[in-house]
């Protein structure tokens, strides 16, 4: 099999549990502070090494001791280190609250060095990675950046899924070159202007952009699970049943689980559904890489509740 690669962002995660979310101008007091390693490649790159799957990380860390302990930790999980590249502006920063009740998040970013990735520095390796498969890419670095790397990948006939996240417009043109769009319900309505609170919303929603020319939309729908819908046919695919304490990440081990399942054949539906169980598994412990799931982990939870 060709190993896989993620072009993305790379942030050091600055994690505080809170009671509740505060308002504006509020201080309330958290507990538990911890440092991890996140940012959405990053989390994509580690789910997909922890899965046993060869992976190559490319994007942009600073030459400090945040983008050293990146590194690292990226080695640490067999994830291919050698197209990382290093820019004088500091490693991304995300400061996130976790609610201890709900495990949902709340995230606010300094992408630091992701930004310094150009379309001109993404040029410098793509000979050295145009032979993978599959390409897995989000929204965390430039959108020159995304649409040059989109473009390379469509002329090398590889696939790619794409995550509009954090939720931005972009053209149609790349809506045509992404093999796979997974947005959540909040980033389907940015990109149509539609409501998608219920199934059929979304489904509404998600066929408009079918309509604009793109190929497959995954809806990721957290622990509800997941909405496909292509040109011919439209299917929820419900999700797994976990004890969520922390959701940080569990859209972007949802991409790395689709990946691997498309890459080993599995049919689309088997696919979503495998990338489901990632996903969830993945909200079990704090921290966005932390609670990544090994094969052996995800395929114990399908056999546990079977669809
Ligand atoms: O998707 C979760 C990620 O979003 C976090 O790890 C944080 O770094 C932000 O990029």
């Amino acid at each position: 099999m060709r190993p896989l690669c993620v072009i993305g962002s790379l942030n050091m995660d600055m994690v505080i549990s809170v009671p509740r979310f505060h308002a504006p101008g509020e201080s309330i007091i958290g507990s538990h502070f911890a440092v991890f390693t996140g940012g959405k490649g990053g989390n994509q790159a580690v789910a997909l090494g922890r899965l046993g799957v060869e992976t190559i990380m490319a994007g942009m860390i600073g030459k400090d001791a945040n983008g050293r302990a990146y590194q690292k930790a990226l080695m640490a999980e067999k994830v291919d280190v050698s197209r990382l590249l290093q820019s004088d502006e500091a490693t991304g920063v995300a400061f996130i609250e976790v609610n201890q009740k709900t495990g949902d998040n709340r995230i606010a970013l300094a992408p630091g060095a992701n930004m310094a990735f150009s379309p001109q520095a993404f040029l410098t390796i793509w000979e050295s990675i145009r032979h993978c498969g599959f390409f897995l890419m989000q929204f965390e670095i430039p959108d020159e950046t995304v649409l040059a790397a989109a473009e390379r990948i469509h002329e090398s006939g590889s696939i790619l899924i794409l995550d509009p996240a954090p939720a931005r417009p972009f053209s149609d043109e790349l809506l045509r070159l992404a093999h796979y769009l997974t947005p959540n319900e909040t980033e389907l309505n940015l990109l149509t202007g539609m409501p998608t609170v219920s199934e059929e919303e979304i489904m509404k929603a998600a066929q408009t952009l079918i309509g604009r020319g793109a190929h497959h939309i995954i809806v990721k729908l957290g622990a509800r699970g997941a909405m496909l819908v292509t040109e011919d046919m439209s299917r929820y695919v419900p999700g797994f049943m976990v004890s969520a304490v922390d959701t940080t990440a569990a859209g972007d081990a949802f991409n790395a689980g689709l990946a691997f399942a498309l890459a080993h054949g599995e049919e689309l539906i088997q696919a979503v559904r495998y990338a489901n169980a990632v996903g969830a598994l993945t909200t079990t412990a704090m921290g966005a890489q932390a609670a990544m799931p090994t094969q052996a982990g995800v395929r114990a939870l399908l056999q546990r509740q079977h669809a």
